[in-house]
Order: structure tokens, then sequence, then C-alpha cells
């Protein structure tokens, strides 16, 4: 390629292997697990050389990855942005090197779309509008007022800012629900029982709805609502979104009503696209992971096939 190799010690000078640098946002959730996993699997299938970098929610981190790779001169760069806003700088950097540059998972806000190849991931508007679709569904025969709780990801980030908006416009439909609680809890089980816990301090406004961004978040709230005596799946309609086996354990005992499939198994997607930039083909701009609704009448059937 154009583009030079990696010229890491350990490889021959003549390997023609395609190297990738991957800068991943952290390790938070099962979901996230299972998406690192993925993308590792698919690369040592494709025979890839993968340079990997976990992030830990730092953007700071992932812009030191990223100039790590293109000193290294890796032939493609891919990221899973922990935010979605401050990119242009160290895309530009990417661009100037002559790298090309696959975003996945979570969005980039830049003015340029030359910045980058492809952005292979989930559509969060279209989850958040599912998770309201569902409610909207549930409470068909319910009369209101219905206080709503949200557990929102991390702050800034693609999939909280769409879940958020995708549902907020659904629910609009009734202006007898209300979301009366809402915070961040940074996509982990530790966060959502926290924030949840507070949520339920006054037992006299307790919320009969939680809508939780992720599934980590929802198994953390599961652990508050039983501890504060208040039936999860019962007391409060849970929705979240993902599909970890875990949540879906969650939804065979009733105690979660509806995941929204987030789908993270996008190893195979990215590597492909890797491989037809290195051939010079132009990519789509937009490559979306097909993904479906579970529900509580369905977990048992479905459990089995988890693969996450
Ligand atoms: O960006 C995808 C989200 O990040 C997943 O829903 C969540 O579980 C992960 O931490």
């Amino acid at each position: 390629s154009g583009q030079g190799r990696a010229s890491d010690a350990a490889e021959p000078l003549t390997d023609k292997r395609i190297v990738v640098g991957f800068s991943q946002l952290g390790s938070e959730s099962d979901w996230r697990i299972a998406n690192t996993r993925s993308i590792q699997e698919a690369a040592r299938e494709a025979g890839i050389t993968l340079l990997f970098s976990n992030a830990e929610q730092s953007q700071e981190k992932q812009f030191e990855a990223i100039r790590s790779f293109i000193r290294h001169k890796v032939d493609v760069i891919a990221i899973a942005p922990v935010v979605q806003s401050g990119w242009e700088p160290i895309l530009k950097e990417a661009k100037q090197a002559g790298i090309p540059v696959i975003i996945t998972d979570r969005a980039v806000d830049v003015k340029d779309p030359s910045l980058y190849v492809s952005f292979i991931g989930s559509d969060f508007y279209e989850e958040g509008r599912k998770a309201g679709k569902y409610l909207l569904d549930k409470l068909r025969d319910t009369p209101g007022p219905i206080v709503i709780a949200e557990l929102q990801g991390t702050v800034g980030s693609t999939p909280s800012i769409e879940r958020g908006k995708g549902f907020r416009d659904t629910i609009k439909a009734r202006a007898d629900l209300v979301i009366g609680y809402e915070a961040p809890a940074d996509f982990t089980v530790e966060q959502g029982k926290k924030v949840m816990s507070s949520f339920l301090k006054d037992p006299k406004k307790v919320p009969k709805v939680l809508f939780a961004h992720n599934d980590d978040m929802a198994l953390g709230a599961i652990e508050a609502m039983e501890e504060a005596g208040v039936a999860p799946g019962k007391d409060i309609i849970i929705i979240s979104v993902d599909g970890t086996r875990k949540a879906f354990e969650k939804m065979v005992e009733g105690k979660i009503n509806c995941v929204v499939e987030c789908n993270p198994l996008l190893g195979p997607l990215i590597t492909t696209a890797v491989m037809e930039v290195m051939e010079g083909r132009t990519l789509p701009k937009r490559i979306v992971s097909p993904e479906s609704v579970y529900t509580e009448v369905l977990a048992a059937k479905e459990v089995a096939n988890r693969k996450y």
C-alpha cells in the first residue's frame, strides 16, 4: 500500500499483512467487552494485524493512541469515540498522514465529512424511538400522569444524546407521560445502582417506568429497586438497550420488560470495510447494523441464542 506499514520489530519486513490501529473508548459494559472481542476475532480471522488501545473513557487518551498509530504508519485507523465533539483536529492529522479513518459505534460531530471514510454502527435515535414506542403500547390502557425515570449514558456520547432524543420525540404523543427523574450513570452497573437509589429516595414518588440507556445500568437499577422493596418489571416497567445475556435472563424472570437491541458484533463489518478501503473502493458513508426489539414474551425462547 502507499500508506506504509507498521515497523513492528516482531514482524518480518516481507510481511504484507494489513495493519489497523483501533482506538477503543473503554471497557465500561458487557456490550463494550463483546464489541472489543468481535473486532479482535474478526481481525485475526481476516489476517489483519490489529494494534489495540483502550482509552478508559478518556478522549485525550484516544488522541494519544491515534498519534501513535500515525507514527507507526498503520494502513487504517478505526475509532470508537467516547464523545462526539472535538475530533476535527486529530482527524486532520490522520488525513494529512494519508491514513484512512473508519469511525465505529459512536459518531463524531465534524463539519468536513472527508475526515473519515465510513461510520459503521447502530442508529441510536431509532433505538430511542423503539423504546418509546414499546412504552406507548404497554401503557395504552393505563391512564396518566405517569412518571418516567431515565438513566442516561456517558454525557456527550452519541448513544446517550440520540437515545434520549428518540425516546422523547416518541413519548410526546402523550402529554401525561412525564420524565420526572433523569441523570447520567455512565453506562455502568455501579452508577446505575447508585443513581437509581437516589431516584427511589422518596417512597411516595416512586417512578412507574425506567428507561435505562443500557443493560448494565438497568441491572444496577434492579439491585437498587430490590433493596428499596420495589418490584422491578412489576412496580416499575423497565426498558433498556443492548441485549446482553444477563439482561435477557432478567427478562425471563420478568424483571426487565423490554430490551431494544444494540448490536456490538461489528468486527466482520469493520474488517470487510478495511479490506475494501485497501482495495481503493469508496465505502458507503454510513453502514447501519440491523437490530430488533425483544420483550418479556419472547425472552425465554431467545435467551439461549444470545452471543454475549
Ligand atoms: O455506544 C454503545 C453503548 O456503549 C452501549 O449501549 C453501551 O452498553 C456501551 O457502553
